[in-house]
């Protein structure tokens, strides 16, 4: 048991997970933890130090790099500090994101992250949200919420998304990106999306963003009561 409680956020992409684990995390006034983003700051960093070849880790290269740096999240704007430098918008670029499923399977990596996000959860309550978290970083989280939704609604919101920031794609490549994605998060033979045996569903597909809210308190009300 530890001395703060944990909350475990886990799904598909592009299911809402970030967006509802900080509403969580507002409410209860705990600390949100993104995991993703810290995969996605090992990966710019394996970018910036070269040691990313022809879609391949350079392991090598890699390991004194990430065992020398520090990933933060920024108290006052939850922003992403790599090696003290603020690198929240670098680490959404396209470049990082055509990396980082590449980066994130390597198991010293996840090691290292894994005792990271461990070591956040020692000096506050925390919400975090991830592929692995209810299963692998913590097994024994006090609540772990599942999210899913139906894979043609995420590509909906996905596409949504992608409109809005006027990138040129088709909803059909969307959908096969979205499918491909899940296909690849469960079958990895490093920390495989699963749904944890004593995790809750939360399926959203139908659910406006209060309602799923009010889900997932009613959940974290039930487990650990008022907090
Ligand atoms: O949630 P996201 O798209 O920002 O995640 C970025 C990448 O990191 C994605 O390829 C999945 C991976 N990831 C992971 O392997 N384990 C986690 N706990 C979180 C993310």
């Amino acid at each position: 048991m530890s001395a703060y409680y944990r909350i475990a956020v886990d799904g598909f992409s592009s299911c809402g997970k970030s967006t509802l684990a900080r509403q969580i995390a507002e409410v209860l006034g705990a600390v949100y933890i993104d995991s993703g983003a810290m995969y996605r700051a090992a990966t710019l960093l394996a970018i910036q130090n070269n040691c990313i070849r022809d879609w391949h880790l350079d392991t090598g290269c890699f390991m004194p790099v990430i065992q020398r740096a520090t990933i933060e999240f920024r108290t006052t704007d939850n922003h992403l500090l790599l090696n003290e430098k603020d690198v929240e918008k670098e680490i959404r670029s396209p470049e990082v994101a055509d990396h980082v499923s590449e980066v994130a399977s390597h198991g010293f990596i996840r090691e290292i992250m894994v005792q990271m996000q461990r070591s956040y959860s020692e000096k506050s309550p925390v919400v975090m949200d991830g592929r692995d978290i209810g299963t692998h970083v913590f097994p024994d989280a006090e609540v772990k919420i599942f999210l899913t939704a139906e894979p043609r609604i995420r590509a909906e919101r996905r596409y949504q998304e992608l409109q809005e920031q006027s990138v040129n794609i088709s909803f059909d490549e969307v959908f096969e990106n979205v499918k491909k994605r899940d296909e690849k998060d469960q079958n990895r033979s490093v920390a495989p999306l699963r749904k944890a045996d004593d995790a809750i569903e939360i399926n959203n597909s139908y659910l406006s963003r209060s309602e799923q809210l009010e889900q997932a308190l009613e959940i974290v009300h039930k487990k650990i009561g008022d907090v």
